[in-house]
């Protein structure tokens, strides 16, 4: 398969400029391989000049397809066990300890792909008679995805990925073949299509923000922009787990991370910082 460089430059410079992620000319197996379905679907004969097409004056639908397609949709429940049990052993009292006993609990999971990592937190919270205080935001950039995540329907296999059978059986209702999570789970969640490079504003603030297994496919630059948006809608003393490979940037100033777990951090606002700098001079 032989792309034009051109084209396939003005494709990495599309995907850089819409959704952050960056793809270099050792990745153009990966366009020929998820391109194919979507060019086939607009009715080009083939991947190239769809490529083509791309780097002239692609409609929007388009668009939107390609970065849907380019993006990697992988997770799973439970995925990287640690911050879960984090949260439920010590994040979480210590949260609650800084809240009315009513209070709402309110937790982002940002780019949630097809909605295991927002299912996995409810289900703990579940567990833990917390359900009832939670409201969970989630977002992803991928419609078709959402669509997987709003639905609550998972195969057999997906459900074998992380979950134990007694989890199953009390979190999902089988039907078919399939798995479905049990209303009072989906309630607690509001999905929604947004682009992490967006403002986020009007989004609320968080007590607790998931970004995980995203950022690694952003330059510096981008992350530090996201870093900043997030700690706009992340609460004083409020947590952000990001993957446990991600780590911040020098360049952020809000985020510490948390001193026993790799991937965790504890938002520290400027004033807050500084008055501890101040004290400890
Ligand atoms: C590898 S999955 C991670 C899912 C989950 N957070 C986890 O760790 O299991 C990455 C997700 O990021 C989404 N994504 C990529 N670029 C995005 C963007 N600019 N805004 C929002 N979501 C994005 C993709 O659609 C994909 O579902």
């Amino acid at each position: 398969m032989a792309f034009r460089d051109a084209s396939l430059e003005a494709l990495f410079r599309l995907l850089r400029q819409t959704s952050g992620l960056i793809l270099t000319a050792d990745k153009a197996y990966l366009v020929e391989s998820r391109l194919k379905p979507v060019s086939a679907l607009l009715g080009f004969t083939d991947v190239e000049r769809f490529v083509d097409y791309l780097a002239l004056a692609p409609s929007a639908n388009a668009v939107q397809l390609t970065v849907e397609a380019m993006a990697t949709h992988e997770t799973s429940f439970f995925r990287d066990q640690v911050p879960f049990d984090r949260l439920r052993t010590d994040l979480l009292p210590t949260l609650l300890k800084q809240k009315t006993a009513t209070a709402p609990l309110r937790i982002l999971c940002a780019a949630c792909s097809s909605g295991q990592e927002p299912l996995s937190l409810a289900m703990m919270l579940d567990e833990m008679g917390l359900l009832p205080r939670v409201q969970i935001t989630a977002f992803d950039i991928s419609e078709p995805i959402l669509e997987k995540a709003r639905s609550g329907t998972y195969s057999a296999f997906q459900v074998n990925r992380g979950l134990t059978p007694e989890r199953i059986a009390r979190h999902f209702t089988k039907t078919g073949d399939n798995f479905v999570a049990q209303p009072r789970l989906m309630q607690t969640i509001f999905y929604r299509s947004l682009n992490i490079l967006s403002s986020l504003s009007g989004i609320g603030n968080f007590d607790i923000v998931f970004c995980r297994n995203v950022l690694i496919y952003f330059d510096d630059a981008t992350k530090t922009q996201i870093l900043k948006t997030l700690s706009h809608c992340t609460e004083p003393n409020g947590v952000l787990i990001l993957g446990s490979s991600e780590t911040l940037l020098r360049e952020n100033r809000a985020f510490v991370p948390e001193k026993n777990g790799r991937g965790i951090f504890i938002h520290q606002p400027a004033a807050v910082l500084h008055s501890a700098r101040a004290a400890s001079a």
